[in-house]
């Protein structure tokens, strides 16, 4: 059994209290010398009416101890507990080992649906290193909520709507030269838009074309909607490249153009409960009383607006999915517009505005000379994944030449490199990259993290068979090895708290912990040692490291390649 509830259970039976709600209270020490595990009695002072000190003391006298426990001990307002060794290290272990790929992993999703709108990329604009945070982010986020037995809907909200679709089919019938799109690339689309800005300066009339041309393909005209599917249809298809290579796939690409026929009803709910207000000849809801500007529904000219649109995709996820959450992972620049956004929802009576999170991010920027600005100042994705594979391939080269498959592991590290990159941090921090901050690897880094892996899969190979079953677990005494024991058993709160709070970067803290635990192991313990009892002991422990940070590298969508 679970040693938390253990705990949990022995602390029930002496205060009447349920032990699920005291297993949730449970800590870990922030210094082992305190103890495998922590009790703050403040929780209790309200129920007992005695001071968090008095309490601890208290317990500390008269608790029975559950089995695997040796002693209590108060501290302060803490109640202390050291755990048997032997014992923890033989439940830690044997569970890791047989959970498997789903250690870390639990079950308090219950299947519960959860919408996480990421990556959420423009038609016919770059794929830059802008939306990299909301791609790996999200990526994370949905292998997490999923290893917690949430049911993930990713959904890619393309930005394929408005009147920037009518400026590139002007651009393009005016300088496209008859290039068939489909034999095109993004690249070319966004140098003819970014002309079509440039003459449009000059040229008046070339908005009053662009805005016609965006009414045909409202009206379905055969010619304009067959251009923007084609432009659409480009632009998935290169970015299906750079998600192969992140491992990404979604549940859906319903985006803005997808609520087009399902905005007027939401516009007249609005009107129906009397939030819609005409300003100007716009349709707006007023927000002054929340101390936020007005939520823009309608314009002017009748044209509804990305916030139209969320507004009805907010409705439409509820009424597809029934979710517990929707997460909308996208860059700080919008705060204002989900504060907005979840306030109108809130008006309207959905009582799930609730569940609606907008898991926000700082931006990422290219230390300076890291990548040429050869496409102006746009750094597209896909280059600097690429580089970072040719990067680490050369490192690869030079540091294991007779690897096999380096391509491949190439691929994984390099990759893995840049998505570390940003998932190392909270996420609100400002991030810039630095290939030498990014490929080392000895840093806290996603290279670290593989090549760690690795190494445990390499003594493993080497060990060849062992006997796993009758394991003697007080041989696991040395404090290297309880420390990594102790790394191990985070995961699975590590994993917790990351859905809690969106926050990957407390499973890729864990990882580098459990990483840097195995390291310090792995020199201060020979694993390979003759006495085969010693032997099977540290080997299992090796292979419990080796599970947990595959698992946790899954979690943060990087691979873990077996040799590198
Ligand atoms: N396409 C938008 C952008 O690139 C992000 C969309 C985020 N999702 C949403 N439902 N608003 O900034």
């Amino acid at each position: 059994m679970d040693v938390k509830l253990a705990i949990a259970q022995s602390l029930s039976g002496a205060t009447g209290l349920p032990a699920e709600e005291l297993a949730g209270y449970i800590e870990t020490p922030p210094d082992p010398s305190m103890g495998d595990y922590a009790f703050p009695c403040f929780r209790l002072a309200k129920a007992l009416k005695k001071a968090p000190p008095a309490i601890a003391a208290e317990l500390a006298g008269r608790l029975a101890l559950p089995p695997g426990i040796e002693r209590a001990e108060a501290a302060g307002g803490y109640l202390n507990f050291f755990a048997d060794k032997a014992d923890l290290a033989g439940k830690i272990i044997s569970r890791a080992l047989a959970e498997g790929d789903a250690y870390g992993g639990a079950d308090i999703g219950r299947g519960g649906n959860v919408c996480i709108d990421f990556s959420s990329i423009n038609i016919a604009k770059p794929f830059s290193i802008a939306h990299l945070p909301t791609t790996a982010i999200g990526h994370a986020l949905s292998r997490i909520y999923r290893a917690l037995g949430y049911r993930v809907i990713g959904i890619n909200h393309l930005g394929d709507w408005g009147t920037q679709f009518g400026k590139m089919i002007v651009a393009y019938k005016l300088w496209g030269e008859n290039k068939p799109v489909e034999e095109s690339t993004v690249r070319e689309l966004v140098r003819l838009y970014v002309r079509f800005h440039e003459e449009a300066e000059k040229d008046g009339s070339l908005n009053d074309e662009a805005r016609k041309w965006f009414r045909k393909i409202e009206q379905g005209d055969p010619e304009a909607i067959g251009l923007w599917q084609r432009f659409k249809d480009l632009t998935l298809k290169e970015v299906g490249e750079v998600y192969k290579l992140l491992g990404i796939t979604f549940e859906s690409y319903a985006g803005e153009s997808f609520y087009e026929d399902k905005m007027q009803a939401v516009i007249d709910e609005l009107d129906d409960k009397g939030l819609l207000v005409v300003d100007n000849g716009a349709k707006i809801v007023d927000l002054s009383e929340w101390n936020m500007p007005p939520f823009l529904i309608v314009k002017t000219d009748g044209a509804t607006l990305y916030a139209t649109r969320d507004l009805a995709a907010a409705c439409y996820r509820k009424k597809t999915y029934d979710f517990v959450k929707s997460l909308y992972v996208v860059a700080y620049q919008q705060n204002l517009h989900f504060r907005q956004l979840f306030k109108v929802l809130e008006l309207m009576g959905r009582d799930w505005a609730k569940d609606c999170e907008h898991v926000n991010f700082g931006m990422v920027s290219m230390e300076e000379g890291t990548l040429s600005t050869r496409h102006g100042n746009v750094v597209y994705l896909e280059d600097v994944l690429n580089a970072s594979i040719e990067k680490t391939l050369e490192i690869i080269k030079e540091k294991s030449p007779d690897l096999e498959n380096r391509e491949e592991a190439a691929r994984a590290v390099g990759v893995g490199a840049i998505v570390w990159g940003v998932l190392y941090n909270g996420r609100i921090k400002d991030t810039s990259f630095s290939w030498a901050k990014v490929l080392n690897f000895d840093g806290e880094t996603g290279p670290y993290a593989q090549y760690t892996h690795a190494r445990c899969c390499s003594v493993l190979r080497k060990a060849g068979a062992y006997d796993k079953e009758g394991v003697d677990y007080s041989l696991i005494r040395e404090e290297s090895a309880a420390a990594l024991v102790r790394a191990v058993a985070q995961l699975p709160d590590a994993v917790k708290s990351a859905a809690e709070k969106n926050e990957p970067y407390l499973v890729a803290r864990c990882v580098i912990d459990i990483c840097s635990a195995f390291n310090k192991f792995y020199y201060e313990c020979r694993i390979l040692e003759d006495d085969p009892k010693l032997r099977a002991a540290r080997l299992v422990l090796t292979d419990a490291a080796r599970q947990s940070i595959k698992n946790g590298l899954y979690l943060l969508g990087l691979e873990a390649p077996e040799r590198m």
